[in-house]
């Protein structure tokens, strides 16, 4: 069946999460957090994923900004600078700003105007995504921008992927979803959708009951694998 819709996970996805600590680490004065950072950033980013992951399971949901913060101070803490209040804030002021991967509005661009729906489908809340989006400027070639926060869980719970039928009133197998999470992609394919795995650091594939459909080095692909 045709590829009619095309959705993509946001961070890691299309937005260098990495890119926070990696600017922060850059800026006058900032030598101690320099010295620590590619570990910050890996804990900061595990420990969000995880508390999203632990509070699905505990039904104990909150929203991506609150587990964004718990991840960053439990990162911060672990390498000696969580009394450092004015790096905190830096750090999470640039969440709110990632810059996009670079291939990212050309691939978009080619979806658009091949008549195909767009959009993003993500943990982050709708302030968050919304700060991401226009900070990048993709606003004009995102359909969409939808968040778990419309049902209260996380993924990969199987009601978020169901956002995406309710919203674009496709079937499972129209859907080609996009994610660098093998965790998310493994879910999208469990649960239906054809699937393309973006592994910019050649990990290995999750050992979870899915594959992926599809594995790639970044984006420039998706296009010809939707069809167009
Ligand atoms: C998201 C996280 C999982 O955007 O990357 O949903």
């Amino acid at each position: 069946m045709t590829i009619t819709t095309c959705i993509f996970d946001a961070y890691g996805t299309l937005f260098d999460v990495a890119a926070a600590a990696r600017t922060a680490a850059a800026e006058p004065g900032r030598a101690a957090f320099a010295a620590h950072w590619p570990k910050i950033a890996q804990n900061w980013r595990l420990k969000q994923l995880q508390y999203t992951w632990l509070r699905a399971v505990m039904d104990r949901h909150t929203d991506f900004w609150q587990v964004t913060q718990d991840g960053l101070d439990w990162a911060l803490e672990a390498e000696g600078l969580d009394g450092d209040a004015e790096l905190r804030e830096r750090l999470l002021q640039l969440y709110w700003e990632l810059e996009a991967f670079a291939e990212v509005p050309a691939m978009l661009r080619t979806l658009k105007d091949a008549g195909l729906n767009t959009a993003i489908l993500s943990n982050g809340s709708p302030d968050m995504l919304d700060g991401a989006v226009k900070s990048a400027a993709l606003d004009g070639l995102l359909d969409d921008v939808l968040s778990v926060e419309d049902v209260g869980i996380f993924k990969p719970a199987e009601v978020v992927y169901d956002m995406v039928g309710n919203r674009f009133g496709c079937t499972r197998t129209e859907v080609l979803f996009v994610s660098s999470n093998g965790w998310d992609v493994a879910a999208a394919t469990g649960y239906g959708f054809r699937t393309a795995w973006v592994n910019r650091a050649s990990e290995p594939v999750d050992r979870l009951p899915a594959r992926p459909g599809h594995i790639f080095n970044d984006l420039t692909g998706i296009p010809a694998l939707a069809g167009v």
